[in-house]
């Protein structure tokens, strides 16, 4: 707390929710659903969706391809304006987008317009080269992605701090 400044307060998961208008939801799969419960509802907030539907051995995803976490997400916090954003790249990246040259590429979905047009300011604020993937329903492409990004990360021995996907576009 004291490290966090003087603006920080701690509460419960429910007086974190209650809170905020935009709330961002980042637990492990497995809590997903439990931690949603316990925040209360979500009626009319803006909830970003962090989450990635892996499996615990992230040897793969659990839910897929003709689902996604974030629908999944949306069904457990009826009438929250939920966008699927920040589960393409490693955490480290969310400070600093910038690798090399390039900035990189933030993927968002929903279904609610003006929910994800703030999500999307809220990103490009942090510095991403925002993308719009569309409704909701593009997270069964954005979780893979993150399949692919863990895979190179762990797997193929790139680590976690520096390579996030770009798009590009003529
Ligand atoms: N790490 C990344 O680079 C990264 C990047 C993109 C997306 N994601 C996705 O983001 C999600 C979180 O990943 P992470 O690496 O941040 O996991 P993590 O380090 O294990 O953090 C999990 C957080 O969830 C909280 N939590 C666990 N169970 C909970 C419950 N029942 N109710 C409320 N809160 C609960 C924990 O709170 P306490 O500490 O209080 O237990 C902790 O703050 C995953 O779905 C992951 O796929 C991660």
């Amino acid at each position: 707390m004291k490290s966090a400044g003087g603006n920080a307060r701690a509460g419960t998961v429910k007086d974190a929710a209650s809170f905020g208008d935009v709330v961002v939801l980042a637990t492990p799969w497995p809590a997903t659903e439990e931690a949603i419960r316990s925040a209360g509802s979500l009626a009319g907030k803006i909830l970003i969706d962090c989450t990635n539907p892996m499996a615990a051995d992230l040897s793969g995803l659990t839910i897929g391809t003709n689902n996604s976490g974030g629908e999944e997400v949306a069904q457990w916090a009826p009438g929250a304006k939920v966008v699927k954003a920040f589960n393409t790249l490693g955490a480290g990246s969310f400070a600093n987008p910038r690798i090399g040259s390039e900035i990189a590429s933030m993927f968002i979905c929903g279904d609610d317009a003006s929910a994800k047009s703030v999500v999307a300011q809220l990103t490009a604020e942090l510095g991403f080269d925002v993308v719009d993937a569309g409704p909701l329903t593009a997270s069964r492409s954005l979780e893979p992605m993150a399949m692919l990004w863990v895979h190179l990360a762990y797997m193929q021995g790139w680590g976690p701090a520096g390579h996030a996907f770009k798009m590009l576009r003529r």
